[in-house]
């Protein structure tokens, strides 16, 4: 049975206070869903929060991830962040791969590769994000795009290695748009990753990964999201940042 798993992507926004407040009304709020063990809530704050968010969480079930990291462990890496670093700071997870990270910074297949590598080896969990443009949509390529996605995300990551990965699927034209994916559109894409996931590994692999899907997730449509077969997670944005709406979501999936 594939647990279900709630995290909030923070983004560039909040400030040492609100990110404070924000995380406490997130840990008071889900206390009693996350407590019962059926489901895992992580929130992901900016970079300079995480400290004081991990200390604002230090009692609660709810766990700590960033948004990013480099893929080397130390070094003349300017403005960069380490997988140790992140560690130090106390995330379990780290978003890697996100259509920001791609399409604003210019992340390649490689690079997202090398971070995910370096993430499971120093024991962080990696939330791996794939999806299609809207024109790629357009173009009836979202199954390539996603296909492609994965091939070069999960090069020589190993089937040992792969329980420590969550995928993400957010389609770039849902992002922040509050044009939600059908829960069809999303299922469709959900399915496909596993089949996906059956060929590079194997069948079992592919039944207990577990595919979040983000992209204007809200309070209004988390349930029938989250009742599709193949749905078994969100990553939530904008939503994530009220923390009646990010505790209303994990209650649907609770
Ligand atoms: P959104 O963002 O919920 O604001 O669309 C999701 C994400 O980018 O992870």
């Amino acid at each position: 049975m594939r647990k279900a798993f709630i995290a909030g992507n923070w983004k560039m926004n909040t400030n040492l206070h609100s990110a404070v407040v924000l995380a406490k009304e997130i840990a008071e709020g889900c206390a009693d869903v996350v407590h019962e063990g059926g489901l895992t809530v992580a929130v992901c704050p900016p970079a300079l929060y995480l400290s004081a968010v991990s200390a604002a969480l230090s009692s609660s079930p709810v766990a700590l991830g960033a948004q990013n990291m480099h893929f080397e462990t130390t070094g003349a890496f300017t403005g960069e962040i380490s997988s140790a670093m992140l560690k130090d700071v106390g995330c379990t997870y780290v978003i890697l791969g996100h259509s920001e990270r791609r399409h604003v910074f210019g992340e390649s297949g490689t690079m997202i590769n090398k971070k995910v590598h370096a993430a499971i080896s120093a024991g962080l969990l990696p939330i791996l994000c794939v999806g299609e443009l809207a024109g790629q949509r357009e173009a009836g390529e979202t199954e390539a795009v996603i296909e492609r996605q994965l091939h070069e995300g999960l090069s020589q990551v190993g089937v040992e290695k792969m329980a420590a990965v969550t995928i993400a699927y957010e389609p770039c034209w849902a992002i922040g748009t509050g044009e939600t994916a059908t829960p069809q559109q999303a299922q469709e894409v959900h399915a496909f990753i596993r089949k996906t996931l059956e060929g590079l590994y194997d069948r079992s692999l592919a039944q207990e990964a577990r595919i979040q899907y983000g992209g204007s997730a809200n309070p209004g449509n988390a349930a029938e999201l989250l009742e599709q077969p193949d749905v078994d997670g969100l990553l939530v944005g904008g939503a994530s940042l009220k923390g009646a709406d990010f505790v209303a979501i994990v209650d649907a999936a609770g």
